[in-house]
């Protein structure tokens, strides 16, 4: 039976039903049509075209080079393949933190050329002007505080966000300004558990975690990594699930044998 026959379609209604029943939110990354398909037919429930495509798609240091167009590509093919899923897509660097109106053209260009579901964007209160115009639109909107990649200039590192009063003040501060813009749910990203887990608390959208702890109302990771096809990136935080990057290695020095060896094709495998 296919799949959406089984299980209703995520919309940011479900998300939040689901924080309600405390039923846990499984979100990845996706960033082209044959991965979105898999993960959308195992299940998950939210799909993320996150601009760290900037580091594993395309082979950047950062998330900041990535961008609009290349997202919408990336989000077209996601798009194309997924049936149950919410699909959530960044706006990349430069296109939403200056100006609220180009925040809003940045948005609905995502939606109408990618035809996504929703839209990411990095920060609290400095960009709340940009996140309550695009809510104008129509267009749902995902927070995410804490560990901000497109933000790694400024912070200078990738530890851990909010240990200190003041900065943990400020998140749980931001976390309410989003909320009460309107936005449907919130990502944290590398902050104490503890600290996380108080947000979730106190605010009512529901709030997914990456690097965050268990007490969240979900989980996000990027695919590349959680699979072990990246393998140069390690934090605690992540849990991988495979050593593809292994396995591949394996396959492809198998076929090169079997081309060089002239194994490959064989009688049953050519016209
Ligand atoms: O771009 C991304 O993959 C993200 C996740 C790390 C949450 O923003």
């Amino acid at each position: 039976m296919e799949l959406e026959a089984t299980f209703p379609k995520i919309t940011t209604h479900v998300l939040q039903e689901m924080k309600l029943k405390q039923e846990k939110i499984a979100m990845l990354t996706a960033y082209d049509f044959s991965m979105a398909r898999i993960l959308d037919q195992a299940g998950i429930d939210i799909i993320l075209v996150g601009d760290s495509a900037s580091n594993v798609m395309a082979g950047h240091k950062t998330t900041l080079p990535i961008t609009l167009n290349d997202m919408i590509y990336h989000a077209s093919s996601v798009m194309r393949a997924v049936k149950r899923a919410l699909v959530v897509v960044d706006l990349p660097f430069g296109t939403y933190q200056g100006d609220s109106k180009e925040a809003l053209h940045s948005a609905i260009r995502i939606m109408k050329e990618a035809g996504a579901n929703a839209v990411k964007l990095e920060g609290g209160e400095e960009i709340h002007e940009s996140v309550e115009r695009i809510l104008t639109a129509g267009i749902p909107v995902m927070g995410h505080l804490g560990l901000t990649p497109q933000s790694i200039h400024k912070f200078g590192t990738y530890v851990v966000r909010a240990t200190e009063e003041d900065e943990a003040r400020k998140l749980v501060h931001d976390a309410h300004i989003l909320e009460e813009a309107g936005c449907f749910a919130l990502i944290l990203e590398k902050i104490p558990a503890k600290l996380a887990g108080e947000v979730t608390q106190k605010v009512k959208i529901p709030i997914i975690g990456i690097g965050a702890g268990n007490q969240v109302d979900g989980q996000v990771l990027v695919l590349h990594d959680m699979l072990g096809i990246t393998q140069e990136f390690s934090p605690r935080f992540l849990r991988r699930y495979h050593n593809l990057s292994e396995e591949i290695k394996g396959s492809v020095k198998s076929y090169i044998g079997d081309v060089k060896s002239v194994d490959f094709p064989n009688e049953r495998e050519q016209y």
